[in-house]
């Protein structure tokens, strides 16, 4: 019995890993899975035994060798006008029994959650034929089983409200611990000691390239996802974040008064699908990245007790936790493994997000290591510092920082929203954001 259940979660795994190759693979080879013929080239190589996969990936898909995506700071953006509407607002209030926590969400976002997954069913189900989903009815429920309490149960009810299958709600919960691009700023404005949390979420990389209106599917069906949520206890605030529709994570969060903290994706196939391997083979102790932020939101009351929590805990899949905190200095990168952590605070030197830079009031996080430079094809690195370096450490706020989130190729066709978030007053504005042509990809 033992057995046969585990020879079905490899064979899933495989599955995944065979998901992710093609996904690739199509997304290289021309772009449009849907009308791939067999006389297709022959699609590059993927070595999957290479730590750093995603690079040579990345490579292939055809960033140029001189970028000519950064054209200069955008200025004026702040405020912005001609904005899509803002999200909607939802309470979740963690009084009530888990199932019950995500009714009003559910009932009516249900739809467009449907909708995502089905635009990713169809996309599959060109290259499988449907029989990858037929797996994920089978086995998801199977690893939902295996989350802790809170979130298994809320996903239960979130499920029988919506009449998505459980499975498939596993499945969306899990997507965000692999496919998150973003940008993150943590700033200090000097001479009011007042710390500034800002961010860009990307998502949808190579989940499907729609050639004709040069945009990713499934960015496009994340754009009306996006929602606010205030969740309470004993009928106060406890924190706020931005969520998409049907996750139950925290990958943007504010907790007034305490700490803000963001989370960056560590690209590591290593990582994320051997620890999915892993979790369904009975390893308990490591935590989702997503469910980890959750945690400490919810129950961390300091940021010191957060950036704890987050250096200390084994993961499911590497990641960068971007925190800060509400004193002067409190803002860190924590860069994640499985199990080992490094902590770049503010300060010492180490400002733009690097060390030896001599720009110490902010951290900029894109999607590499900051001892590392980042891959020429996908820097957004480096706009981000010239840009704000440019600005200067007297404008630091919100403006300077939207700016900075909307300088191209920081802001890109992989961006659903960028977050504006200040420790001290709670402040937490959020855009959703449409990148138009002349815009990269990523
Ligand atoms: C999925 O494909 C079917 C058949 O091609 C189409 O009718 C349907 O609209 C597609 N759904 C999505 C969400 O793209
Ligand atoms: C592509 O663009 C056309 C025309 O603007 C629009 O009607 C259609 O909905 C778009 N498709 C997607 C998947 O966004
Ligand atoms: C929250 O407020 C409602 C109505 O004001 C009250 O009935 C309920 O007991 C309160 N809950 C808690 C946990 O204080
Ligand atoms: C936070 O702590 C409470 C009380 O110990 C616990 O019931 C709850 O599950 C915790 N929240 C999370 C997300 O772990
Ligand atoms: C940074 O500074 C330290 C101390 O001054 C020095 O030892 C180290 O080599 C420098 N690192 C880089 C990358 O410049």
């Amino acid at each position: 019995m033992q057995t046969s259940t585990r020879r079905g979660n490899m064979r899933f795994v495989s599955y995944c890993l065979l998901l992710l190759v093609v996904v690739l693979g199509v997304a290289c080879s021309n772009g449009d899975g849907a009308r791939r013929v067999s006389n297709d080239p022959p699609r590059p190589h993927v070595d999957l035994n290479d730590g750093d996969v995603a690079t040579d990936i990345l490579k292939v898909f055809g960033r140029p060798a001189t970028d000519p995506s950064f054209l200069g700071c955008e200025t004026g953006a702040y405020p912005p006008t001609n904005t899509l509407p803002p999200p909607d607002e939802y309470l979740i209030n963690l009084d009530l029994p888990p199932e019950y926590r995500w009714v009003q969400v559910a009932e009516e976002k249900g739809m467009l959650v449907s909708a995502m997954l089905n635009n990713l069913k169809n996309y599959t189900l060109s290259l499988f034929g449907g029989e990858l989903f037929s797996y994920v009815d089978a086995l998801m429920p199977l690893l939902g089983r295996t989350l802790p309490p809170p979130f298994r149960d809320e996903m239960r009810g979130m499920s029988e409200i919506s009449g998505i299958p459980f499975g498939e709600l596993v499945l969306y919960n899990v997507f965000y611990e692999l496919f998150t691009v973003c940008t993150s700023i943590l700033a200090q404005d000097t001479a009011n000691d007042l710390l500034f949390h800002a961010r860009n979420l990307d998502f949808g990389l190579f989940l499907g390239w729609d050639a004709k209106n040069q945009t990713w599917l499934t960015t496009e069906f994340l754009r009306p996802l996006v929602i606010k949520l205030t969740f309470t206890r004993g009928n106060r605030t406890i924190f706020q974040s931005v969520n998409f529709a049907g996750y139950i994570g925290i990958l943007t969060g504010l907790k007034k008064d305490a700490f803000s903290l963001t989370i960056n994706e560590r690209f590591n196939i290593k990582g994320g699908f051997f620890g999915v391997l892993e979790w369904i083979l009975g390893k308990k102790d490591i935590k989702w990245l997503g469910f980890l932020t959750r945690e400490v939101m919810e129950n961390a009351t300091s940021y010191e007790e957060a950036k704890a929590l987050l250096t200390k805990s084994a993961l499911l899949a590497p990641a960068y936790y971007i925190l800060g905190g509400v004193r002067p200095g409190q803002a860190c990168v924590i860069t994640r493994g499985q199990r080992k952590a490094d902590v770049l605070s503010l300060g010492l030197g180490n400002g733009g997000g690097q060390k030896n830079s001599s720009s110490n009031w902010y951290l900029v996080q894109t999607n590499y290591d900051h001892w590392k430079e980042p891959p020429f094809w996908d820097d957004r690195r480096k706009p981000a510092i010239t840009c704000m370096d440019k600005f200067g450490p007297k404008e630091v706020g919100f403006s300077s920082l939207y700016n900075v989130l909307s300088t191209r190729p920081v802001f890109n066709k992989l961006t659903t929203y960028t977050a504006l978030m200040q420790v001290a007053t709670g402040e937490m504005e959020i855009y959703i954001k449409d990148c138009h042509s002349p815009c990269w990809p990523w």
